[in-house]
C-alpha cells in the first residue's frame, strides 16, 4: 500500500492545533503553479458515499469498508481519516486499537487512481500515528500484508523498520454458488459445538489452554491479531464472527463424543466472519489448534453456518498456518470435495502476514518528504 509513496516532491504544513495535515503538493512534471490542498481530516458518516464509491474497490471485489464502513466509525477505538481535495474525498485510511488499547492496527487504507504516489497516504498514515500517539496507551503496532507486499517489505525493509513477522498464513480463496453446497447434516460430527460467550470469556481467562491452541498468542479475525485481553472478546464472538471449539478428532458420533466440553479441554478452535462484498457474502474462517486433528469437524460447523446465508454467491477465505499447511491441505481439499467445491479452482493461493514492532510516535519527518512544521 506503501507504493508510490517514495519520490514524493511536497511541502506539508502541519496545522497542530487541528491535527489535519495541509499539503501543498507539486503534481507530476509541472511545478509551476499547480499546486492543490490536501486536508486530512476525521472521517464522518456522512462520508460514505465518497469514501466506498469514490474511491471504489482496493480489495479485487472482496472490500469489506462497503459493509463495515458505519461500524468502524462508530467504534470508539477506531481512528478514522479521510483526505480531501476540494471537494473530493481522495484517500481513506483507519486506526483500530486493540489489546485494550495497547496495540495499534491500520486498516482500509486507500488512494483514490489518480491521485497516488503523491504523498496522500503518507499523510493519512502519518495522522493516524499522531492521534494513536496522543493515546498515550499505544505500545505495537500491527500491519497485515499480502505475500506480495510482504516480500517488498521483508526485503530488508521489515527488519530496518524494526517489524517482526508474528503470523504467516496459507490463504485458500474458494468462490461458489450457495445452492450447490449440499445441507449439512448436523448429526454427523458431535465432537463440535459453538461457542456461547461465556465460554470465550473462559478461554480469555484460561492461560494454559489459551497457548495450548493459539500458535502465536494471538487469535485473528479478519487479520487483526488479538492477544488474551479481555478487551477483545467482543472481536471474538459478534454478529459478524462466532467461535467454535471442539474435542477430540473428527467424525466421533454421539457414542463416542467426550461428555467434558469444559473450554480446558478443547483440542481445537476456529472462527467464521463475515461480511458482504462485492463478490458475493464474504466469509473468512481460522483455525487453530497443535495439529488441526479436528478439521473436518470445524470445516462443517463453517459449512453449515455459511448454508444459511441468504446471498446467492459465497467467497469464501481459509486461512491456514503456513507452519501446518502442508500437513492439513490433502485434508481440507478432501472435506471441500465432499461439498463439491475443489480447492484447484483458485490455483491462486495467497499468503499473509501479520508483522510487528515497538509503537515509536512519527517524527516529523520522513525519508518520503519533507515536512515544514513551520506555520506560515
Ligand atoms: C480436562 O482438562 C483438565 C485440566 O487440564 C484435566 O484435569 C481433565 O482430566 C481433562 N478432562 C478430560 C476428560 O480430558
Ligand atoms: C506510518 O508512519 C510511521 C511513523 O511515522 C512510519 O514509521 C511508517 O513507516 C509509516 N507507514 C507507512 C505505510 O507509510
Amino acid at each position: 500500500m506503501s507504493t508510490g509513496l517514495r519520490n514524493c516532491s511536497f511541502l506539508c504544513l502541519f496545522k497542530l492545533c487541528s491535527w489535519s495535515w495541509t499539503c501543498l503538493f507539486l503534481n507530476g512534471g509541472d511545478k509551476s503553479k499547480m499546486a492543490s490542498e490536501v486536508v486530512i481530516r476525521r472521517a464522518q458518516q456522512s462520508d460514505y458515499n465518497d469514501v466506498v464509491y469514490g474511491i471504489g474497490d482496493v480489495f479485487n471485489g472482496r472490500d469489506y469498508l462497503k459493509t463495515k464502513y458505519l461500524e468502524l466509525l462508530e467504534d470508539p477505538d477506531v481512528l478514522p481519516f479521510v483526505a480531501e481535495m476540494g471537494d473530493e474525498i481522495v484517500g481513506f485510511y483507519c486506526g483500530q486499537l486493540v489489546d485494550n488499547r495497547r496495540t495499534l492496527v491500520k486498516r482500509a487504507g486507500r488512494v483514490k487512481e489518480g491521485y497516488r504516489g503523491k504523498g496522500i497516504f503518507f499523510m493519512l498514515n502519518n495522522t493516524i500515528e499522531f492521534e494513536a500517539a496522543k493515546e498515550g496507551t499505544v505500545m505495537v503496532g500491527a500491519m497485515a500484508c499480502k505475500k506480495d507486499n510482504a516480500e517488498r517489505v521483508s526485503n530488508g525493509f521489515a527488519e530496518r523498520k524494526g517489524f517482526r513477522l508474528n503470523i504467516h498464513l496459507k490463504v485458500y480463496s474458494i468462490k461458489f454458488e450457495r445452492s450447490k453446497v449440499p445441507t449439512v447434516d448436523p448429526s454427523t460430527y458431535q465432537n463440535v459445538h459453538e461457542m456461547t460467550l461465556t465460554e470465550v470469556e473462559e478461554l480469555f481467562n484460561d492461560e494454559v489452554t489459551w497457548n495450548r491452541l493459539l500458535h502465536h498468542e494471538r487469535i485473528c479475525v479478519h487479520y487483526v491479531p488479538l492477544r488474551r485481553v479481555k478487551e477483545n472478546i467482543r472481536h471474538v464472538i459478534n454478529h459478524r464472527t462466532k467461535a467454535f471449539m471442539s474435542f477430540g478428532p473428527s467424525d466421533v458420533n454421539d457414542a463416542g463424543a467426550p461428555l467434558d466440553r469444559k473450554v480446558q479441554n478443547a483440542t481445537m478452535l476456529s472462527t467464521i466472519h463475515f461480511f458482504k462484498t462485492n463478490l458475493g457474502l464474504g466469509f473468512n474462517s481460522d483455525f487453530y489448534g497443535a495439529d488441526l486433528q479436528d478439521l473436518e469437524s470445524h470445516l462443517q460447523m463453517h459449512f453449515r453456518h455459511i448454508s444459511e446465508a441468504e446471498d446467492a454467491t459465497i467467497s469464501w477465505v481459509v486461512n491456514i498456518d503456513v507452519n501446518l499447511d502442508s500437513k492439513v491441505r490433502e485434508r481440507l481439499k478432501q472435506s471441500l470435495s465432499a461439498y463439491g467445491i475443489q480447492l484447484t479452482q483458485n490455483p491462486n493461493v495467497q499468503e499473509e502476514y501479520i508483522f510487528e514492532r515497538r509503537f515509536s510516535p512519527p517524527r516529523a519527518s520522513d525519508e518520503r518528504g519533507t515536512l515544514n512544521t513551520h506555520l506560515p
